[in-house]
Formats: structure tokens, sequence, C-alpha cells
């Protein structure tokens, strides 16, 4: 029986190996942590993460051929193939800091496996890690092998958090890089053999190890692009009166374009876009190519400047102060459908409120007040650490207040931001919201997932990104 071990039970190696485990009943999969707290939800019944479909997937295989274990070592010495799934953060202190990728975990598990390794094994990167890193792996295994052949494999994961099972039964692609040698080719055909029992052999793409580690930073970059180039699109619409949604549907209608990803937003968040677009501009400056770096580092920059327009406009469209005045966010997760709040745009809009003094009143229907209250209080970067190594949390905000259900956030509040863009929010009873809040009530759409007209007629005052001015705005513009 082949025997694969992921190192790493986070939201890529959790659902990968379940879906694996579940793909290939013949092969036994063990899914190992250092962190205590995750593995023991990984064996209840609440889970650690929320993903749709991943509770029946982990039921269907849990205790059979797949194992959540903190039995780090013994799992690993006993594998064939070795995912290792641990977490890559953007360095804080040092040489590259705030833009080079953070290597500590991933050495550390490198040194792991070598130390307790008494079989052959191949090694697959699954975490998004700089170019090259396959390089310094396969040192730091071959130097310490006792005799031990390591191949090492790059193969990244594309899958997006909210529709992560979809996207690993079904996927685009599956991209494997290896050694262009013998025995490299062998080790990239074992891992196609197991892909192959779900995917499509002519979706699995096979290549070099560096265009597999670049592809992925490069994937990343090429969605983020679409992002920042349809906010700053967004900004040009609300300036000259015409409507970002029509704008993005017809250039998406160009089949060379094509219409996904052209959603314009308050930002994108998520825990690898900025991330890996720094450290793509790490690479770049580190490979002599300032130009480049720059021409990437300018989505990361328009992203920040979507955000400080947002509350900007909340700012000076409620007489240039929100201070004591309260008002109620609706969503924090950085995306509708998963409870991950790592980099949520609702964060920084959070903190510039509060920085004006505002009182919030938070709801999201999958983030819980001790998730905000660390998120709000932890500093940049600092979340991409496993949960027991991140800094603890020092006393909560007072000026945040935490329910569980939007008729509570937005009771006598002065406005209302829409910061996720979670179903239920489009169906919410606005005139209830409305009869009651202050006048004049105020709604900040940063999904554009209200119906403004609707709400105008209501009685709100509506700004939605990238949509016509109201005339009170209009009055009152934003400084960015
Ligand atoms: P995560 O923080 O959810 O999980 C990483 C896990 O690794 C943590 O549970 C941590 O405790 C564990 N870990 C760290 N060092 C370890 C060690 N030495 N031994 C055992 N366990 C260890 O992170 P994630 O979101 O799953 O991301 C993992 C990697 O995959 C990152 O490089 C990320 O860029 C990449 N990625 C993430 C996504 C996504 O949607 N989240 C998608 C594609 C790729
Ligand atoms: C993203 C990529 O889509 C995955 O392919 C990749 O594997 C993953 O990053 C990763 O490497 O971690 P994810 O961050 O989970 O996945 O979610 P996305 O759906 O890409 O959304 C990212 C952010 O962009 C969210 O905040 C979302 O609201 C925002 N977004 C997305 C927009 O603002 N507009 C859009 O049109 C699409």
């Amino acid at each position: 029986m082949v025997k694969i071990c992921c190192i790493g039970a986070g939201y890529v190696g959790g659902p990968t190996m379940a879906v694996i485990a579940l793909k290939c009943p013949e092969i036994e999969v063990a899914v190992v942590d250092i962190s205590v707290s995750r593995i023991t939800a990984w064996n209840s019944d609440t889970l650690p993460i929320y993903e749709p479909g991943l509770d029946e997937v982990v039921k269907k295989c849990r205790g059979k051929n797949l194992f959540f274990s903190t039995d780090v070592e013994k799992h690993v010495s006993e594998a064939d193939i070795v995912f290792v799934s641990v977490n890559t953060p953007t360095k804080t202190q040092g040489l590259g800091a705030g833009k080079a990728a953070d290597l500590t975990y991933w050495e550390s598990a490198a040194r792991m496996i070598a130390d307790v390794s008494k079989s052959n094994k191949i090694v697959v990167e699954k975490s998004t890690v700089p170019v090259k890193t396959a390089e310094a792996i396969e040192k730091i295994l071959t130097h310490n092998s006792k005799g031990i052949d390591f191949q090492i494999l790059s193969n990244p994961e594309f899958l997006a958090e909210g529709t992560a099972i979809q996207d690993l039964f079904n996927p685009d692609r599956v991209l494997i890089g290896g050694r262009e040698t013998p025995e490299g080719q062998k080790a990239i055909a074992a891992l196609r053999d197991v892909y192959a029992h779900w995917v499509p052999v002519d979706r699995i793409i096979c290549s070099n190890l560096w265009s597999a580690e670049l592809s992925k930073l490069a994937a990343n970059a090429f969605l983020a692009q679409r992002i920042s180039s349809v906010n700053a699109m967004s900004a040009l619409c609300e300036a000259t009166g015409a409507d970002v949604s029509q704008v993005s549907h017809a250039v998406g209608k160009d089949t060379r374009i094509g219409p996904k990803f052209l959603n314009a937003s308050v930002g994108f968040g998520g825990s690898c876009f900025q991330k890996d677009i720094l450290n793509l501009v790490y690479i770049c400056e580190c490979n002599g190519l300032p130009e480049v770096a720059n021409y990437w580092k300018q989505v990361i920059k328009i992203n920040d400047y979507q955000k400080t327009r947002f509350v900007n406009r909340i700012v000076s469209s409620m007489f240039n102060t929100v201070s004591g005045k309260k008002i109620a966010i609706l969503g924090f997760a950085f995306k509708k459908d998963t409870g991950d709040t790592r980099e949520t745009p609702a964060i920084d809009v959070c903190k510039g409120l509060l920085g004006d003094k505002a009182l919030l009143s938070i709801y999201d229907p999958q983030v819980n007040e001790e998730q905000i209250q660390r998120d709000l209080a932890m500093k940049k970067f600092d979340w991409d650490h496993p949960v027991h190594l991140q800094p603890m949390s020092p006393t909560s905000i007072k000026q945040v207040n935490v329910v569980w259900d939007a008729y509570a956030a937005t009771k006598d509040a002065h406005g209302v931001c829409i910061l996720t863009e979670w179903d239920e929010f489009k169906t919410l009873d606005y005139q209830r919201i409305y009869d009651d809040m202050r006048k004049p009530a105020f709604i900040f759409d940063g999904r554009n997932v209200v119906d403004e007209a609707k709400l105008r007629a209501i009685g709100f005052i509506v700004y939605s990104i990238g949509k016509p001015l109201d005339q009170w705005l209009k009055d009152m513009p934003a400084v960015a």
C-alpha cells in the first residue's frame, strides 16, 4: 500500500489530502501538524476550517484511509510520498523584511524529514514558495540523507477557499514540476498516478521544478492584477459617472479577456495574493529587475489605495467625522463561504474607522468575536504563523462589539458597511434596518451586493464601489 504523509493540516493540507484519500481508497493518507488544537479539531465533529462539502469528504474517509495526527515523525518515516504544506509567511525582520518569504517552517520540516527517514522518499512542495526553494530543500535533504534517495517535486495548489472541494474534484490543471533526470521523471510519474485516479491526464501538466514554482506565483499575480485593474477603473467610474459593473461586463465579453475576476470590490484579501506578489517583487529585485518588481508592486499599491479610498468615502460622507458614531460592519471574512480572515480588507477598513474613533458593531456568519479581536490587535504578517506561535492577543478593543445578527449590528447605527459578499446580505429586510437606524442612514457597499435603486427608494444614502454617486456623495468628495 502506498503511504502518503502531509506535513501541515491547514487550509491546503486538510482538504487536499481528504480528497486524495477519497479518490484513492488504496492509498493511506496521514495529515500531521505540530498544532495539537488543529489536529484535535480535524478528529472532531467541528473541523478547524469552514469549507462547503469538506465535512462529507472527511467523514467518508477518516479512520479508514485518512488519519490526522501530531505524531509527525512516525508518519513521515513510514511514508513513500511526503507533501509539505506548512506556512510560508512574509519575513518581518532581517534581510528582505516585508517582502521575502520566511522559510523557517519549511526548512525545519525538511530537516526533520532528513532526520527521521529510513527509506527513499518523494518530497512534494505543496506550499507556495519562492522560485528555487526546491534546490535549497534538495541540498538540506541530500546533505543529511544517510544514503537515502530523495526526489523533490513542486506541486503547487491552485484551490480557492470557499470552493476548495469543487476545485480539487475538478481542477483546471494539476501542475507537477521535477528534475529532468530519469529519477526525477519517475517521481513525476508516481505523483501523476495519484492524481490520475480522478483528474483527466490531459489536465496534469508536467514541467521542470522552477517553471512549476514560478507558475504558482505568476498565476496569483495575474489574478490579483485583474482585481486591481478593475478596482482602478472603479475610481474612474465614480469620477465620471460610468458604472463599473457595466464596464467589466463589456470588457469581459471579449473572449481574449473573459468575465472572471473582474468584480470591483473594497480590495482583495486572503492569505496568498499579497504575500505571493511581495515574494515575486523580492525575487525580481534580487535578480536585478527593478522595473519588473515595480510593475507588480503597483498591484498591491492599488489594493491599498482602494481600501483607503473606501474609508475616506465613509468618513467624508458622514460630515468628515465618525467619532462616537456606531457603524455596522456586515461581513469580516475575506470572501463569502469561508471563515478565513487572513489579510481580509475588513481589517484595514475597521482599523481606519477605529482610527477616526468610530464604534463598530461587527457581524459575520462564520467569524467569531475572538478571531475578530485578535485580527484587529495583530501586527501585519503575524497571522501567518502556526496558531500556537502567534502573539497572544492583547486586551480586546473596547470600541468593537461583535454580534451574531445583522439586525443587532445595524440597530441605532449611523452607517452600514458591507465588506463580504455573503448571500444573506442580498436578502436582508432593508426597510427594517432603515427604520432602526439613525438618520441620515448611510450604506457603503464594498462588494456591490445591494440593489442601490431599491435602497435609495427606502431613504438610504448609498455608496457602491464604482457606481454613479448620490448627489450627497458628489458634494462631499473623498480625498484618497
Ligand atoms: P495554514 O496556516 O492553514 O496551515 C499550515 C499548517 O502547517 C499549520 O497548521 C501549522 O501548524 C503547520 N506547520 C507549520 N510548521 C510545521 C512543521 N514544522 N511541522 C508540522 N506542521 C507544521 O496554511 P495554508 O493556508 O494551508 O497554506 C499552506 C501553504 O499553501 C502556504 O504556502 C500557502 O501559500 C499555500 N497555499 C494556500 C492556499 C489557500 O487557499 N489557503 C491555496 C494555495 C496555496
Ligand atoms: C486565490 C486563488 O484564486 C487560488 O487559485 C489560489 O490557489 C489561492 O489564492 C492561493 O494561492 O491561496 P483565494 O484567495 O482563496 O484563492 O480566493 P479568491 O477567490 O481568489 O479571492 C481572493 C480575494 O479577491 C477575495 O478577497 C475576493 O473577494 C477578491 N476578489 C475576487 C475580488 O475582489 N474580485 C473578484 O472579481 C474576485
